[in-house]
């Protein structure tokens, strides 16, 4: 047994081992997350820089490119909606070509919360790349100055899209009548191209 010094150590090692493991054991997470092995030969990840230009409603501002629909009398202004054709371009400027345009709504969906929207809308694609081409998005804007929202499906090219945007408010680049949002799109989607109607 002189002769094995080393699995002796190792024994020894175990058994003051034994308690971490134990306690590790009874502090199971309760969630797994392991990579997906995929082979997946049509399926790819898009990541997109955009700013979207949110031109605020209001009688005093002309180019608004978003309208009130729905008021409403309830506290925090709860149900209050508004369809919106926002648009995206590739730098803060409101000027510079616009690559999208986000069509949809936001709803006051918050009845202790005067700032929890709900908004839902398509991104529209509308430069020569990706043409016609959608991502659907829904998620929440609050108050602060950034946020997320769900890529929950596309079409055309980003057909199947699921994946997340990160959003930050531009503030130095917004205006009183310009809100700019910095947008962060990431998303995997498997193009279908074999279909044309
Ligand atoms: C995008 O597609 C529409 C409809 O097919 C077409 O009228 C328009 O010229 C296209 N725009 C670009 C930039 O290719």
């Amino acid at each position: 047994m002189a002769s094995h010094p080393r699995s002796s150590a190792f024994f020894i090692l175990q058994l003051s081992l034994l308690p971490t493991i134990l306690s590790l054991q009874a502090n199971a997470a309760y969630y797994d997350i392991s990579p997906v092995e995929c082979g997946c030969p049509d399926q790819y990840e898009v990541t997109m820089r955009l700013y979207l230009h949110q031109f605020v409603a209001g009688p005093n501002h002309p180019n608004r490119n978003e309208e009130f629909v729905i008021a409403s009398s309830y506290p925090n202004g709860f149900g209050t909606t508004l369809v919106n054709d926002w648009y995206l371009t590739t730098t803060p400027s409101p000027n510079g070509k616009v690559i999208a345009r986000a069509q949809g709504i936001h709803v006051q969906a918050g009845t202790t919360d005067a700032n929890s929207w709900y908004t839902s809308f398509n991104i529209v694609f509308q430069d020569d790349r990706f043409n016609g081409s959608t991502l659907q998005v829904m998620g929440i804007i609050l108050a602060q100055n950034f946020g997320e929202w769900s890529i929950m499906g596309g079409t055309g090219e980003f057909t199947m899209a699921h994946g997340n945007i990160k959003f930050r408010v531009d503030t130095r680049d917004s205006t009183s009548e310009d809100a700019i949002r910095e947008l962060e799109i990431r998303a995997v989607y498997t193009s279908i191209t074999q279909l044309a109607f």
